[in-house]
């Protein structure tokens, strides 16, 4: 018996980032957005713990126990006493350390998929204590849609999206750490005044009025900046799209993922084969949102 569940990437329409916090994190308001490019995360019983991994970016995964979805089937297994022996296997559509947040849904998925598996009764609250505790992106990959991070990202709100967006995901060649852009983002930042993150009203009233103009004047990620200090090149990258008529462009949380919003699927197709013809990213993905959370298939 296997069970299966299918898992969004997200984007972060306002990534606000504070100051380090004592323990290194940093303090967000972080609005999530997910959108419809997918990883479908299976679960089978096996003599031991194992994953495997396919799709065009398989080889960039790890499939030791530092992945996120072995991480999150130890947890529920400590938890309940279960011995975790299962196989995994990730089907990778989402972008590899793309600022998408695919190590985080292939956490969540892995968490719905071996909690059905198993039977645990886990409640919908201690799953999202797992997810918090696997990372800080990984409670929005259970819940979908889209919703206000604060803290480290991991305590949710719900926001109301009242339409449909269309975007184009630019993928760059190789992945960009997130520690790495966190720590330049404090390089950057050094001796100035961070500001307390705050969510923006206009950018809430965006997403729940479904209005792509106002929500392309409203986006916004503070990683931003960094992201591009490790990574010039994705300053040709945001060009490209934006000359080819996206409404907006901005880096992708942590990026090297480029993310571009459209009028509409037209817009997104004449952006994605302007981004091809252009030479500056390895693959152009179309996708919308909202998009639903982890669910069983
Ligand atoms: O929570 P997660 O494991 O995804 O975080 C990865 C890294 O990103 C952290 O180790 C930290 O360096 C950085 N991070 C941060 N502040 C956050 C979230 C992540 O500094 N709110």
């Amino acid at each position: 018996m296997s069970v299966t569940v299918r898992v969004p990437a997200k984007v972060n329409v306002q990534l606000a980032v504070g100051a380090a916090r004592p323990d290194g994190f940093h303090g967000l308001a972080n609005v999530f957005l997910a959108v419809g490019l997918y990883d479908e995360v299976t679960v089978t019983p096996a003599d031991e713990l194992r994953i495997t991994c396919s799709g065009p970016d398989a080889a960039q995964v790890p499939l030791d126990a530092t992945n996120l979805a072995a991480r999150a089937a130890i947890a529920l297994a400590g938890r309940h006493g279960i011995d975790p022996r299962v196989h995994i296997h990730i089907a990778k559509d989402i972008p590899v350390a793309g600022g998408m947040a695919g190590g985080s849904a292939d956490g969540a998925g892995a968490l719905l998929a071996c909690d059905a598996l198993w039977s645990t009764g886990a409640t919908r609250d201690e799953l999202l204590a797992i997810c918090a505790e696997l990372g800080s992106d990984v409670p929005f990959s259970l819940v979908g849609g889209a919703a206000l991070g604060v803290g480290r990202g991991e305590q949710l709100t719900p926001v109301e999206v009242g339409g449909t967006f269309h975007w184009v995901f630019a993928v760059a060649d190789g992945g960009l750490s997130t520690p790495a852009v966190y720590r330049e983002f404090d390089r950057l930042t050094a001796g100035t005044r961070v500001p307390e993150p705050a969510a923006s009203g206009a950018l809430l009233d965006a997403l729940r009025t479904g209005d792509t103009a106002a929500l392309a004047a409203a986006l916004s990620n503070g990683l931003q900046p960094a992201a591009l200090s490790l990574r010039p090149s994705l300053a040709d990258t945001l060009a490209a799209g934006t000359t080819a008529g996206a409404a907006a462009a901005l880096v992708s949380g942590s990026g090297p993922t480029t993310a571009f919003l459209a009028e509409d699927g037209a817009a997104a197709r004449k952006v994605a084969d302007a981004l091809m013809a252009s030479g500056t990213c390895r693959d152009a993905r179309i996708a919308t949102s909202p998009a639903p959370g982890a669910s069983l298939c």
